[in-house]
């Protein structure tokens, strides 16, 4: 089947490593469906991307930490009537902090955003790449899914959680040729670090993550790369 007849979808596309996935993938010539929270970004990457690369960028407001903006994306996503062949679970929320001193609600919005978005949309979306044994799964974890650290709080719990997750469903789907990679990154340099004044040279590219992502989904059907650890190349942050 031709790129074009099948659907990539990558949450969270307007910003950082979401709209470095849309760019590479429109690249290549697929169809891309993406959402934020943001109208006036979502139709801002549509005109840039689609312009860009002449495909086709479809896009959808929605809040994922809500179980009904979920919801409503899978509709939106059923709506285009094409085979979903990757899933990027890429939404997520950073708000550091220790656990004994970030302000209530921090555990909950982050688990919301990073682990029940990908999750309930995981649950919509895949059983159609079980039927039909092919599809790739991609989710957004991070260092902070591997060890903790002192201002890492709910942050960090919340991707410990994505990466369990993320393992869970890879063995549940390994005999259905439905591929799940865990992309472990350490910082990068998008507008979730807006604010920190710590030059450039200390992050990755959010390009270099997509690249990653692309590569890893190129590989044949007999093969999956489980795990992804990227790491700036001075070292943590
Ligand atoms: N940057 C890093 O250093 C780094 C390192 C490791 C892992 N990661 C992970 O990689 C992913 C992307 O990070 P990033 O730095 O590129 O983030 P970012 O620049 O803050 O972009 C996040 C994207 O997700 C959207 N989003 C946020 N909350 C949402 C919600 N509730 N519903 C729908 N869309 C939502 C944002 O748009 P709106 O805000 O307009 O909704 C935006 O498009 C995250 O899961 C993050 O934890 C990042």
């Amino acid at each position: 089947m031709h790129n074009s007849e099948r659907l990539v979808v990558i949450t969270g596309g307007t910003k950082g490593i979401g709209k470095a996935l849309v760019d590479r993938f429109a690249s290549e010539g697929w169809p891309v469906a993406t959402c934020s929270r943001n109208e006036s970004d979502l139709d801002a990457l549509r005109g840039e991307i689609s312009e860009k690369h002449k495909t086709l960028i479809h896009t959808f407001k929605a809040d994922l930490s809500k179980k009904e903006g979920v919801k409503d994306f899978v509709e939106f996503v059923q709506m285009i009537a094409k085979p979903v062949e990757i899933l990027v679970n890429n939404t997520g929320v950073f708000n550091p902090g220790p656990v004994l001193e970030e302000a209530d609600g921090a555990l909950e919005q982050m688990i919301d955003t990073n682990l029940y978005s990908a999750y309930h949309l995981t649950r919509a979306i895949v059983p159609a790449m079980k039927q039909n044994k092919s599809g790739h799964i991609f989710n957004l974890c991070s260092v902070a899914s591997l060890k903790a650290y002192p201002n890492g709080g709910s942050y960090s719990i919340s991707k410990f959680a994505l990466y369990g997750f993320s393992q869970a469903i890879r063995e549940e789907l390994k005999e259905f040729g439905v591929r799940v990679t865990s992309i472990l990154a350490g910082a990068v340099r998008t507008p979730s670090w807006d604010g920190v004044d710590i030059p450039d040279e200390r992050f990755m590219k959010p390009e270099d993550i997509a690249e990653t992502i692309y590569t890893s989904y190129r590989l044949s059907e007999r093969s999956v790369i489980e795990d992804v650890v990227l790491r700036p190349q001075l070292g943590d942050i």
